[in-house]
């Protein structure tokens, strides 16, 4: 990892309040993870050319895309389907539009990525094969919608373990590291999805005053997400505000807390079945993984050093829950954006807590930072989150039922 031998001796930690330190974000490093990362999960005999030939189901459907010129997605002999209004975000590997669905009037987010790249492919992939693996749906992770591969003028739905020749060409370009279809056709996956209209956890809650029962709620909401997805054996990789969007439009006039959704699941990993009973799913805490990915400040010791579990989302919320309770930040040197995330401060540098841990598994957390910011039960539990060893760490389900207990037994977390 970046760094970690020339410094020296960990001093006594004193992770900062307010947004005087900057430090750049890590994006750089998930990129080069992104385009490590070995693809698992992919359907067996992928590479093969397994379409073709007399009597091979016809892989177009009776649709295309017409954009970005109109802003429309188009069916061919129908009505457009979606109409795209504005875009709403950008990230390294894509453009995030707010649309209306034609018939219902319905909103919703279209994700559109463009697949020149074989890391944006994996990346896209990856998405798509955490979100179709999910059986059923859960309030707090985005809801995938359906996926529409589109190759120049031409759109096909894209389903799990298809063997049309086009998803198999993604799924080859992925594993082998470079583009196995034709390099002059423009390919795209979009992604259609909830739309979330309250920004991310960042911006949301940035822009308002600390708020007991809403720190209370978001806690709640993201643990029960992440039991969601660990038992349907999903490692997120990726947890940070900027990923955790907001949905208000229940909020109208009642008092209730928005609704946080998981989303970006481009980095995620769904664990196979284990090797000894393929029948048996396998615990996402037993599942290992090797490819050091993340964002730094949110990345768990063992990430860096590229041998982990699920238990790294642990961590990752760990960081997320005590910088929300704390209102902890730091500025992103690159975007210049006040970011919610703890870490420890050595001399005048601020370093991920993964980090500073790694260099130091015995490091004391000075949590709570201010006096009063929380009570015993909730400073031991994000203490136990943050525990150098995972095996120390509570798994999501316990994760989940110590919050519950902390939210209504004790009534506050508060001191
Ligand atoms: N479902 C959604 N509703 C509203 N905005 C979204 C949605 N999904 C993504 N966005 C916006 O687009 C940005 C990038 O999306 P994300 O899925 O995180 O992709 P990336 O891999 O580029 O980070 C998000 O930070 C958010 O601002
Ligand atoms: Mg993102």
């Amino acid at each position: 990892p970046r760094g970690l031998a020339s410094r020296g001796c960990v001093n006594a930690p004193s992770p900062l309040l307010g947004c005087s330190f900057a430090r750049g974000h890590g994006t750089a490093c998930r990129r080069r993870a992104a385009l490590s990362c070995r693809v698992i999960g992919a359907p067996r005999g992928a590479g093969e050319s397994a379409v073709g030939g007399p009597g091979a189901r016809r892989p177009w459907q009776e649709h295309f895309v017409d954009f970005p010129e109109t802003l429309t997605l188009k069916m061919v002999s129908s009505q457009p389907k979606y109409d795209l209004i504005r875009e709403v975000g950008r990230g390294s590997y894509g453009v995030v539009y707010e649309a209306v669905i034609r018939k219902t009037s319905a909103r919703v987010a279209v994700k559109k990525i463009r697949c020149h790249a074989p890391e944006n492919v994996e990346l896209a992939l990856r998405e798509f094969w955490a979100l179709s693996s999910i059986k059923s749906q859960h309030p707090n992770v985005i809801h995938l919608e359906e996926c529409i591969l589109q190759k120049d003028g031409m759109v096909q739905k894209m389903s799990h373990g298809s063997n049309s020749s086009l998803y198999l060409q993604l799924v080859e370009t992925s594993l082998k590291g470079e583009i196995a279809f034709d390099p002059r056709s423009a390919y795209y996956l979009w992604f259609v999805m909830d739309f979330c209209d309250g920004g991310d956890m960042n911006e949301y809650l940035l822009s308002r005053k600390p708020n007991r029962k809403t720190n209370t709620s978001f806690m709640l909401q993201l643990s029960s997400a992440l039991a969601f997805l660990h038992k349907n054996q999903i490692i997120h990789r990726d947890l940070k505000p900027d990923n955790i969007l907001i949905s208000q439009s229940r909020l109208d006039t009642s008092d209730l807390e928005p609704t946080l959704k998981v989303a970006d699941f481009g980095l995620s990993k769904v664990c196979s079945a284990s090797g000894q009973n393929p029948e048996e799913p396998v615990s996402v805490n037993k599942c290992f993984l090797s490819t050091a990915c993340g964002t730094d400040f949110y990345m768990a010791p063992e990430v860096w050093e590229g041998h982990y579990t699920a238990k790294a989302d642990i961590f990752a919320l760990g960081i997320i829950i005590w910088a929300m309770l704390e209102r902890i930040t730091f500025i992103d040197t690159e975007t210049k954006k006040e970011l919610l995330g703890s870490y420890v401060k050595q001399g005048t540098e601020i370093v991920p807590v993964g980090e500073a841990l790694l260099e130091n598994p015995k490091m004391e957390l000075l949590i709570p930072v201010k006096k009063k910011s929380m009570n015993g039960r909730m400073k031991q539990l994000i203490k136990e989150m943050l525990a150098a060893n995972p095996q120390d760490r509570p798994d999501a389900f316990e994760l989940e039922l110590r919050l519950v207990q902390i939210a209504f037994k004790d009534n506050s977390w508060e001191t």
